[in-house]
């Protein structure tokens, strides 16, 4: 099938074979780690990864994930040195740019989750463009997740909500899980199947709080610039044989 001609031959999981997470959601870990094992400044990391972020990207594309949302930066960031903060803008920038100038004619649907408020007037720009250029194509949904918190996300949640109360469009007792997720960045999406976090750390990083209550959780050791879609099949062929229970039996 044309749709698969990307799938790495050399792998001996059958990626077309497997049922795939509808939503996946991987949080891009281990930049700085793997620069430091190379002797080299935390950035090299940051730069290595970006080439990594656009290779999986366009596999889980070109596999069928309906749904990929990608930790790019997260709202506790902005606490690291300057320099790296503003090497990573660059690279947000460079991205974006290519994305408006060389992906015309892709199938992949950009959004933007997180408070992009905080980002220079330019990159806020270039993320409104990408956003509504690629609104009107088919294919998968690529969420970006940028400045991104899951506890500021609710905060942001909470805030439309009591707006809603205050003008008398609501009652609080109509408050209930689906009204939530509808206030979410990720609203009207289906919740992640399957997180996957390189780089060997257990813990959530503060991604997709409210989202992941059922998430299947995949650890890789593999840092993330050192990812490839060998190591995504493995994780997609565990992830097929997991048994979700959802509380039920
Ligand atoms: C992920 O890699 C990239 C961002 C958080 C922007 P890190 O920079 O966190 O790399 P480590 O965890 O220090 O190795
Ligand atoms: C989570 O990684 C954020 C992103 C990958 C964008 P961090 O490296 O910031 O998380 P901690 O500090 O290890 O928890
Ligand atoms: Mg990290």
């Amino acid at each position: 099938m044309g749709l698969f001609s990307n799938v790495s031959s050399s792998d001996d999981i059958d990626i077309t074979k497997i049922k795939l997470p509808e939503h996946l959601g991987i949080i891009m870990d281990g930049n700085g780690r793997w620069a430091k094992k190379r002797g080299l400044p935390r950035t090299a990391g940051h730069k290595a990864g970006a080439t990594t972020f656009r290779k999986i990207s366009r596999y889980c594309s070109n596999i069928g994930i309906k749904y990929l949302t990608l930790y790019a930066f997260s709202t506790e960031n902005w606490n690291r040195p300057q320099e790296e903060v503003n090497t990573l803008m660059r690279y947000f920038r460079e991205y974006l740019q290519e994305a408006l100038r060389d992906f015309r004619d892709d199938t992949i649907i950009l959004r933007f989750i997180g408070d992009i408020s905080a980002f220079p007037e330019d990159i806020q720009e270039l993320m409104k463009e990408n956003q509504e250029l690629s609104s009107v194509r088919n294919g998968m949904v690529l969420n970006l997740a940028m400045n991104y918190g899951g506890r500021a996300e609710m905060v942001y949640a909470m805030k439309q909500i009591g707006e809603s109360i205050l003008k008398g469009e609501l009652q609080p007792s109509e408050i209930n899980e689906q009204l939530i997720s509808d206030h979410l960045y990720t609203a009207n999406q289906p919740d992640p199947d399957l997180i996957i976090r390189p780089s060997g750390e257990h813990r959530t990083s503060n991604f997709l709080l409210w989202q992941s209550a059922y998430s299947e959780y995949y650890i890789d050791d593999v840092l993330w610039p050192d990812y490839t879609e060998k190591d995504l099949n493995r994780a997609l062929l565990e992830y097929s044989k997991r048994n979700r229970r959802f509380g039920g039996v």
